[in-house]
């Protein structure tokens, strides 16, 4: 097990260089195999879920090559397989490869996906999209075949604007015979870099990033290169930790047109901070006030930083409330913020904090990625030493963050136990 060792309460000051967007690599990386030829994707993040999806490129027989952050893919001899059990497991975003080689191949068996355990996170809208493409879908335990003659295109509706259906139905579509249209796609900033690839391969796709995705088939697509946006989350979890123990704290590298909502609510706490084109730079500020916060899809607060922002909500004067919309089981990092004094009430999705709150370090547990993230977040702003057991969790999704964090001024390091 690895296990993050923090001694907080040492102020950051710096810069923090933002990574690629994890939610758009690990949808990347899946995609390339779509086309025949040489791929080039750059500003991927040095994360384990990227190294899971190598694997199973290796499994596929793909060559994958990295260089510092770009990753060069060659399909020239690809092969269909069966992705085992315990490839699948290792993240949520091994589903891709289900759009990915069922349009490649026509075929594709794989076991259900792993990642956070957060909800229970079905894939149903995905595989009734493959359905409707004309898909056949058996199912032996938790491992589908998924097949089809022909993917024909037609026309969805998602019941919910699922980011990761969105994804797997514009894999699909892409060398599908006709149009194919998504409605109520998600509209996450991700999907519209995956298009971008899939066009630059020679793909026919309109409308990636509103809620209508017109995809006319087109019969094969070649090499391209793109590069991955920033990742808006990382960048959210560091603007998060400037608020609260930052002094002229650049997080660089960004979007900030990604971070609007997020950025929109921490100016109504009374954060102090600046942005320019690529860059938002924080200095100290004494008093938060209390607000409320819901998740919701793009362009809304998003969830994956509902637990990083809960650290800050134990900060704001008075009663912020907290509502997580989209999965059901998003507070595993509260129990851990009560051991270290926060008060906080919480039942499934909500949460009510009175603040603001002294926290003192603790030996705690990160159940997942970003709730690691915000016991991260608690650390560094606790009196005293912090230990997160299961840090692996966080280097999920976190490239180099002992780096990062160390070179700001944070007092932090991994250890295996
Ligand atoms: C993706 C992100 C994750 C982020 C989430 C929401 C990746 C690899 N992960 O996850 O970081 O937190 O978007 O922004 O990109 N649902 C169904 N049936 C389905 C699909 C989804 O009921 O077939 C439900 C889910 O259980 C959840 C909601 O829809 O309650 C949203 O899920 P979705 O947008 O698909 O999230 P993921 O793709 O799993």
């Amino acid at each position: 097990m690895k296990q993050i060792i923090i001694e907080g309460n040492h102020l950051l000051s710096g810069t923090i260089k933002i990574g690629g967007a994890k939610n758009s690599a690990v949808a990347l990386i899946p995609a390339a195999i779509l086309a025949k030829g040489d791929l080039k994707i750059k500003n991927v993040p040095n994360i384990s879920d990227k190294d899971a999806l190598i694997e199973i490129l290796d499994l596929l027989n793909v060559k994958a090559v990295e260089y510092q952050n770009e990753l060069l893919i060659n399909t020239s001899n690809i092969k269909n397989a069966l992705i085992s059990e315990q490839l699948s497991n290792r993240l949520r975003a091994s589903y891709y490869f289900m759009g990915a080689l069922l349009g490649r191949f026509k075929k594709v068996e794989i076991y259900f996906p792993g990642g956070c355990n957060i909800g229970s996170r079905p894939i149903d809208l995905h595989l009734k999209g493959f359905e409707a493409l004309g898909a056949t879908i058996n199912k032996e335990g938790s491992k589908y075949i998924i097949e089809a003659k022909e993917l024909k295109g037609t026309e969805i509706y998602l019941d919910f604007a699922s980011v990761g259906a969105t994804i797997n139905l514009l894999l699909a579509a892409v060398l599908a015979r006709g149009k194919t249209i998504i409605n109520n796609a998600a509209r996450e900033v991700e999907i519209e870099n995956v298009a971008k690839f899939l066009n630059k391969m020679g793909a026919n796709i309109k409308g990636a990033g509103t809620e209508r995705i017109v995809i006319n088939g087109v019969r094969e697509l070649h090499g391209a290169e793109i590069s991955v946006i920033p990742d808006r989350i990382e960048a959210g979890t560091y603007i998060i930790m400037g608020a609260l123990i930052g002094h002229n704290l650049t997080i660089d590298g960004i979007n900030p047109n990604h971070l609007k909502v997020v950025l929109n609510k921490l100016k109504e706490m009374g954060v102090k901070f600046k942005t320019n084109k690529h860059q938002v730079t924080l200095t100290k500020t004494n008093q938060f006030k209390a607000v409320n916060v819901r998740t919701a899809v793009y362009p809304g607060f998003p969830t994956d930083l509902g637990q990083p922002m809960s650290v800050l909500l134990t900060q704001a004067t008075g009663i912020s409330q907290f509502e997580e919309t989209i999965f059901e089981n998003r507070m595993g990092h509260v129990p851990n913020l009560q051991k270290m004094g926060a008060k906080i009430e919480y039942e499934r999705q909500h949460a009510t904090f009175h603040g603001p709150n002294k926290l003192h370090g603790a030996e705690l547990t990160a159940t997942d990625l970003r709730s690691g993230a915000a016991l991260v977040t608690a650390g560094l702003i606790a009196e005293g030493t912090t230990i997160i057991n299961d840090a692996e969790h966080i280097l999920r999704g976190y490239e180099r963050i002992i780096t990062k964090l160390s070179d700001v001024g944070a007092k932090i390091k991994i250890v295996d136990v």
